[in-house]
């Protein structure tokens, strides 16, 4: 039988709660899961990349078919790569809809063969994103219900 492996791309800066949700819930779904931080062309970063990526790996050290990755190119590319046909998503809310079918779409368009799924975030976390938490915590608010310790911990050393 054949491995089943997804990708999970993203920005994660920082990785959230919600992001974890997303993670822990495919992990338990296919036998390898590959989170990548890739670029976003329209967003300027705050963390380095490895600062992401350490932050990524130590939310994810409690599941063992995870690995964290991260790359310079196109994401259908990457999914190329590592022999991967599924990346998954994150949907919060309506307003995500739009974008969402726009990347979607252009993956297809790129590599058909790859086919994008998306997961409902859990109520909990819909409203929660790396800017807004960013933001909150750039006032020296209380981040705890959003993201780990250690991430919030690197956003207090960050912001003040
Ligand atoms: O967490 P984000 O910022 O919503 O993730 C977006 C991301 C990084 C997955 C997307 O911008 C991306 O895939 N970037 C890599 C370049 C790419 O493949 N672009 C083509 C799809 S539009």
């Amino acid at each position: 039988m054949s491995t089943t492996k997804a990708v999970i791309p993203g920005s994660f800066d920082p990785i959230t709660y919600g992001h974890i949700d997303i993670i822990d819930r495919s992990a338990n779904r296919f036998d390898e899961l590959h989170v990548c931080v890739l670029r976003n062309s329209s967003k300027s970063g705050t963390f380095s990349v490895e600062e992401r990526i350490e932050l990524i790996e130590e939310s994810v050290k409690h599941l063992d078919n995870v690995t964290v990755h991260h790359f310079n190119g196109l994401l259908v590319d990457f999914c190329n790569e590592i022999g991967a046909e599924t990346i998954i998503r994150g949907l919060r809310a309506v307003s995500d809809f739009e974008y969402e079918l726009r990347l979607t779409s252009m993956n297809k368009k790129l590599n058909h063969d790859v086919e994008t799924m998306y997961m409902m975030t859990s109520t909990n976390y819909s409203f929660i994103s790396s800017s807004i938490v960013k933001e909150v915590a750039a006032y020296k608010a209380d981040v705890s219900n959003f993201v780990p310790p250690h991430v919030a911990k690197a956003l207090d050393k960050k912001f003040n």
